[in-house]
């Protein structure tokens, strides 16, 4: 058989190109091709997320917004939320977070009731490998303890209470004050926030600082003591939140003056019925504070269990509200 001088040299370079082929496929890629057999883990997403929340209690309805954020936040962005409700004690806070240490929860929130006597249940989280996030309060640890935290600047808060007091007062005051919770944050910081301001206020005098516990109950417990005690002596009244100025300003009516003219108050959170009180003229100012953390809280969780970067501490944006337009507010208030 003949065959061409073309047929051949077709033949030849088809075979030629098959070699080529072949070699290119079983040559090793450069060093920076290679992908590492142990590749990073995947992303988890929220789905994937098991969350503690150690609630403090009901004792406000600053503390009843919070606990409606987080489990709205939870529910909407599918996390598994495991809540408890410590009944404002602290050891039922610590007990909580022992359950979830059990229960292996990839992260723990926690608004600590009271600064101090966290360290040892923290160290329990810490060496079982799960991260404690505080919500709204501190905790008075050292900061390997917690991995970051989202809340108020309470200090600042305090100063601008003091900053609105003394303004509505023309810088001459009796001042009465309702402490939040003893040993708390928010009322270790809002005390020392309102005095710092204070001390450029020769006129403007503290006759008075106890603690209402935050609650409308004691509140007006307190403010009928004081009643008793200063008698209209009493010009203003500065309370740590404003359920107790709720409570407060019932002992002032009970006492036969009237509150939000003979004596002005001012007080924290910005809740629904301080804009009420507002409109119904007896508050005279509000300072915000803001409970509405879940949405940040869970997204700070899903950073930490994913290893992303996080700022050690999230603040809220807060202003002061006054009288002047509280109606048109109101309705835009959602706690
Ligand atoms: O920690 C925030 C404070 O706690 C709020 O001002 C108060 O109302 C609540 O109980």
């Amino acid at each position: 058989m003949k065959v061409s001088k073309l047929a051949l040299w077709s033949a030849l370079l088809i075979a030629l190109g098959a070699l080529t082929s072949c070699s290119q496929f079983a040559l090793p890629a450069p060093a920076s091709q290679i992908t590492p057999a142990t590749s990073a883990k995947p992303k988890k997403t929220f789905k994937d997320l098991v969350v503690g929340y150690a609630q403090i209690g009901a004792e406000s309805d600053w503390r009843t917004g919070n606990t409606a954020s987080v489990k709205q936040a939870a529910e909407k962005l599918g996390v598994e939320l495991k809540f408890a409700d410590g009944q404002q004690k602290q050891e039922n806070q610590i007990a909580a977070i022992r359950s979830f240490i059990a229960m292996k929860v990839d992260v723990i929130g926690v608004p600590p009731v009271v600064e101090t006597g966290w360290e040892i249940v923290f160290k329990e989280a810490k060496a079982a490998g799960i991260p404690i996030i505080l919500v709204d309060r501190r905790a008075n640890v050292p900061d390997d303890l917690y991995v970051t935290g989202v809340g108020s600047d309470f200090v600042e808060e305090g100063r601008n209470a003091a900053r609105v007091m003394a303004k509505l007062m023309n810088g001459q005051a009796n001042i009465v004050e309702l402490v939040g919770t003893i040993d708390s944050a928010p009322a270790n910081d809002r005390y020392k926030g309102f005095r710092e301001i204070l001390k450029d206020y020769p006129g403007m005098r503290i006759i008075d600082s106890q603690s209402g516990d935050f609650t409308r109950a004691k509140g007006k417990e307190v403010m009928a003591e004081f009643l008793r005690k200063h008698g209209k002596n009493i010009t203003a009244l500065f309370a740590h939140n404003d359920d107790m100025a709720i409570g407060a300003i019932k002992a002032i009516e009970e006492y036969g003056v009237k509150p939000g003219e003979d004596i002005k108050i001012v007080s924290i959170d910005s809740i629904r019925a301080a804009f009420e009180a507002m409109i119904a003229g007896k508050l005279n100012a509000t300072v915000e504070c803001n409970p509405l953390l879940g949405p940040d809280f869970f997204e700070l969780a899903l950073k930490v269990v994913n290893g992303e970067p996080v700022p050690k501490w999230v603040y809220s944006k807060e202003s002061v509200f006054l009288p002047e337009n509280a109606k048109d507010i109101l309705p835009t208030r959602r706690y």
